[in-house]
């Protein structure tokens, strides 16, 4: 059922890679309510993935962009405002790599070149488009911004390695650019933590399958599928949420205020 509640809206999706992933979902929820958006990814991802299925479904335009280059982003934001014919509206931010994770690395022994580059892949390219979008001032007033995050930042998963890092780091920059965006233009930036969801980032986590059975178990709502989080996306761009900004908003089932349930009790 559709409500049309981003009818006008105009946007950039970052990271959809592939029909799993996280940003296709959200893309597709978009356009059914009633959204235009660009869809962006590295000419990596645009060559291996099958990004260009979702842009001819979505009638989007691709362009291609490092999020870790500011001159990718500046030209992105530019061809972006021309295509979708004036400012943006909303930011999906759905990126995330950590070599160290990909290649198992223990955290006693990690690269810190690799460290480096998950932080900036993961949590300074968000800063790069808020800082873009700020300076070529591409944003309409009460426009929204979300990134995707996971509870590894206020919590231990020992497996997700330096992502814990790059998490954390996202959501200050959520807390620190939506202050500063909400001043000057009245843009609100939040992130979702999601529950953990098989995509291919997802899958990138050794035991990922036990952990997201964990979570499962450990959600009283169950784990907040891929789809559940389209729809969250959607309320976060729709004019339903104009109040909320520089929040981490907790998407899993209820997994993050639980302390045990009677089906782990059961297992034990
Ligand atoms: P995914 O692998 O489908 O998406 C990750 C995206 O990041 C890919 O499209 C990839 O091409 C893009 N990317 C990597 N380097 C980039 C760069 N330099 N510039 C621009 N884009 C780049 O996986 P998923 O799960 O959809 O991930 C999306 C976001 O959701 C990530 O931030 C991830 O950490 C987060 N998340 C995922 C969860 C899961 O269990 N899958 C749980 C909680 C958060």
């Amino acid at each position: 059922m559709t409500h049309r509640l981003l009818h006008g809206k105009r946007g950039i999706i970052f990271g959809a890679l592939d029909e799993h992933s996280l940003a296709w979902r959200a893309a597709l929820k978009i356009k059914e309510e009633g959204g235009t958006f660009v869809l962006t990814n590295t000419p990596v991802a645009l060559r291996l993935g099958t990004v260009h299925q979702l842009a001819e479904t979505c009638q989007a335009q691709v362009i291609s962009a490092d999020a870790t280059i500011v001159e990718d982003l500046e030209n992105l934001f530019d061809q972006a405002q021309d295509i979708l014919g004036g400012k943006v509206d909303f930011i999906l931010h759905s990126i995330g790599m950590s070599p160290n994770v990909r290649k198992q690395r223990s955290y006693g022994d990690l690269n810190y070149e690799w460290f480096l580059k998950a932080m900036d892949i993961s949590a300074l390219s968000f800063h790069k488009i808020l800082q873009t979008a700020e300076k070529k001032d591409a944003m309409n007033e009460w426009g929204s911004i979300v990134a995707l995050s996971y509870i590894a930042a206020q919590r231990t998963f020992p497996d997700y390695s330096d992502m814990a890092q790059a998490k954390a780091m996202l959501e200050s920059i959520a807390r620190s650019y939506g202050y500063r965006f909400a001043k000057s233009k009245k843009v609100r930036v939040n992130t979702i933590s999601q529950s953990p969801t098989p995509t291919t980032a997802g899958n990138g986590v050794r035991g990922f399958e036990k952990f997201y059975t964990y979570a499962q178990h450990m959600s009283p709502l169950g784990n907040a599928s891929a789809e559940d989080c389209a729809n969250y996306i959607v309320l976060m761009f729709s004019d339903l949420s104009r109040m909320v900004t520089m929040q981490n908003l907790m998407h899993d089932g209820g997994f993050s205020s639980t302390g045990i349930t009677e089906e782990i009790l059961g297992i034990l």
